[in-house]
């Protein structure tokens, strides 16, 4: 999928004393090179290292896709951990600057939200390429490197109904944060949704949504899809957290196109027991947008469901 965004816009603000700050050697060169946000820091490589598999004591990865791998290292002088994202030699340098341009834009902006990883900044890979790469917080347990993306917890069964609920209202409060902001994520789905460490145990478990690598502004030009129409019916099946309306080209991304994949994303959540929260999947996922609810009603009926079971418990357990 194309970002064709207007990744540029999201640099230094123009009345920015960029010349002045540079004399003084206030800003890193590498936010003017690759137009990045004056506030994210720039780590040295020196100052990462690998953290090694507790198992197979290679270094850890996290994750991998088209674009590369995201390995876990340690910020040697803060010791923090971090997610590192390290793109395939193969991928055009444009795409990759593009591509950090926008993610570096997109967690400045929602730096104040806990439901998105924190930013640590940017670092240049020692290999081959110039081109600077995220350095964002680990979203994972710091003594097992172990961490849990939504999909594997639902395959793996480990979200009994309750749980599941509370999940459910996290993953919509983060939406509706990231939508105050003037932001659609573009890409909600399982696999960009993370469960922090401690959720089996914890009654509320909290969420990180990632990777905003597709993300809008709302302020800016609507932005379309444009497929050919014999991959228009492939295209909604390997990615079912598009709305179709969207995949037909018919309408930019927007708020209701947001709540389909959330609808999705429900509906995933109870395909194991189904009920109240695959109901609601159901209407997020109306193939009429203009039926889809908005993200505070989905909020205001999961809470109002929650109260209600919640009632219906205590009276049980009365004397
Ligand atoms: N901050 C993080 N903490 C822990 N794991 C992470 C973090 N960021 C990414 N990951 C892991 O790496 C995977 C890929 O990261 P991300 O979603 O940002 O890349 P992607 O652009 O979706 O890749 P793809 O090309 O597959 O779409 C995630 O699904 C997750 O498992
Ligand atoms: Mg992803």
């Amino acid at each position: 999928m194309c970002h064709g965004n207007s990744a540029l816009e999201w640099n230094v603000a123009k009345d920015f004393p960029v010349e002045e700050l540079l004399e003084q050697d206030k800003i890193p060169s590498v936010h003017i090179k690759f137009n990045l946000p004056v506030s994210c820091p720039e780590i040295p490589w020196s100052d990462l290292e690998d953290v090694l598999d507790r198992r197979t004591k290679k270094p850890k990865i996290l994750g991998s896709g088209s674009f590369g791998i995201v390995k876990l290292m340690k910020h040697q002088s803060s010791g923090k951990l971090c997610a590192v994202k390290i793109n395939k030699d193969d991928i055009e340098e444009p795409t990759v600057i593009e591509n950090l341009q926008l993610e570096v834009g997109v967690l400045t902006r929602l730096k104040h939200l806990d439901c998105v990883p924190e930013l640590f900044g940017v670092t240049i890979p020692g290999n081959n390429s110039q081109v600077p790469v995220m350095v964002q917080e680990f979203i994972g347990d710091p003594k097992t490197f172990r961490s849990t993306m939504l999909a594997i917890a639902i395959e793996a069964k480990v979200l009994p109904p309750l749980k599941a609920k509370r999940v459910a209202l996290r993953i919509c409060e983060a939406l509706r944060d990231i939508h105050s902001a003037k932001l659609l994520h573009c890409d909600l789905k399982n696999d960009n949704i993370m469960l922090e460490p401690g959720f089996v145990r914890k009654d509320n478990p909290k969420v990180k949504i990632i990777d905003f690598g597709k993300a809008v502004k709302m302020d800016d030009k609507p932005r379309y899809q444009y497929n050919a129409r014999d991959q228009m019916s492939w295209i909604m099946k390997c990615c079912s957290h598009l709305a179709p309306e969207v995949v037909r080209g018919e309408k930019p991304y927007n708020v209701s196109s947001e709540v389909y994949g959330l609808g999705v994303v429900l509906k995933d959540l109870s395909k194991h027991f189904r009920g109240f929260l695959w109901q609601l999947g159901e209407e997020c996922t109306d193939a009429d947008y203009r039926k889809r609810p908005s993200v505070e009603d989905v909020i205001h009926k999961i809470k109002s469901h929650l109260t209600s079971i919640q009632g219906a418990a205590s009276q049980l357990a009365a004397p």
